[in-house]
């Protein structure tokens, strides 16, 4: 199995995430990291305690990561996670504590101690992981991929131009791009598109155990802030997931090797992912961007990962 790990700010599509990821037998979850985000960091790392309780996962060491975004203030998304961070459903209290280490410490322990190269998974705003590439230089080599959410080839969801994870830490998100390391860009480009509609959440719900029950609920939840007219979406989109699904079926996705950069600077456009989809720069390309998802394959595929957990 493909070794990972997952650095998110649960946050009911890392939530999710998190449940895709642990569902397969192709993927070895070294350990679960949280930034802060979507909710401030105390309840971030709470939320993903409180999912790897519901897994019964309380083997997988869990660590909490910086507090704030390298040179700003933290911005959290309430408006769409709720006060908790992971409001709708009820979920277990935490049946263990997270490790001593922080997220970075922990991430450069798992890297160093595994004998394949390990694969990083962010889904929230990229402090943790700028930390570990700055602190760690010698560790990039066992670094097989960053397969993150966030930005966007096109419009924003945060501010006109940038995508919220991008723009909470875009200092962060710089680093990581200007890394050298492979990097796969999961951004609002196809995530839009990879929406979960009424019908397919009356799905999950016919599925008889509590982790589909509980995204069901977390999908309830998360319908209502992207049912605003204003977005022109028919359901919610998936933003997160669509890290975990490129892994397990690439075949769903079409995808562009691009020169990306972060502005860090803009007047109108910080935050902003600056895709170069038609090689105009002349820069090499740092980016495996995803532009399209089949969205039938991606609900089957969530189907199939909740179905799992039935035994
Ligand atoms: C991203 O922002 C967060 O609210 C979601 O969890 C996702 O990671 C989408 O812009
Ligand atoms: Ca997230």
């Amino acid at each position: 199995a493909r070794p990972i790990i997952l650095d998110c700010d649960p946050g009911h599509d890392d939530a999710i995430s998190l449940i895709l990821a642990l569902s397969s037998d192709q993927l070895n979850p070294l350990a679960v990291t949280t930034s802060a985000g979507n909710q401030t960091p105390d309840k971030t790392l709470n939320n993903a305690l409180r999912i790897l309780t519901l897994l019964n996962r309380s083997d997988i060491p869990v660590a909490g990561g910086a507090i704030k975004p390298l040179a700003r203030e933290l911005i959290i998304a309430d408006n769409v996670h709720g006060e908790t961070g992971l409001d709708g459903p009820k979920l277990p209290d935490p049946t263990f504590a997270p490790v001593s280490e922080n997220a970075i410490e922990l991430i450069a322990q798992k890297v160093r101690q595994s004998s394949e190269p390990v694969t990083l998974i962010p889904s929230g705003p990229l402090t943790n992981i700028a930390l570990f590439l700055a602190n760690y230089p010698e560790l990039h080599s066992k670094i097989d991929r960053i397969v993150l959410m966030g930005g966007a080839a096109g419009v924003g969801n945060w501010t006109p131009a940038a995508e919220f994870n991008i723009f909470v830490d875009p200092e962060a998100a710089d680093m990581v791009f200007k890394s050298g390391i492979a990097i796969t860009m999961c951004g609002l480009d196809v995530t839009h598109q990879a929406q979960i509609m009424d019908e397919d959440i009356e799905r999950i719900r016919q599925i008889q155990n509590p982790v589909a029950q509980c995204v069901a609920g977390l999908l309830d939840f998360f319908m209502i802030y992207h049912r605003d007219p204003k977005w022109g979406f028919t359901g919610a989109p998936l933003h997160d997931p669509c890290t975990i699904a490129w892994l397990l079926k690439p075949e769903l996705f079409t995808s562009i090797e691009c020169a990306v950069s972060v502005e860090t600077k803009g007047e109108h456009t910080q935050g902003m992912t600056v895709v170069d989809r038609y090689q105009l720069s002349g820069q090499p390309a740092n980016a495996t961007v995803l532009f399209d998802i089949d969205r039938q394959g991606f609900v089957d595929l969530i189907v199939e990962c909740l179905t799992a957990y039935n035994q």
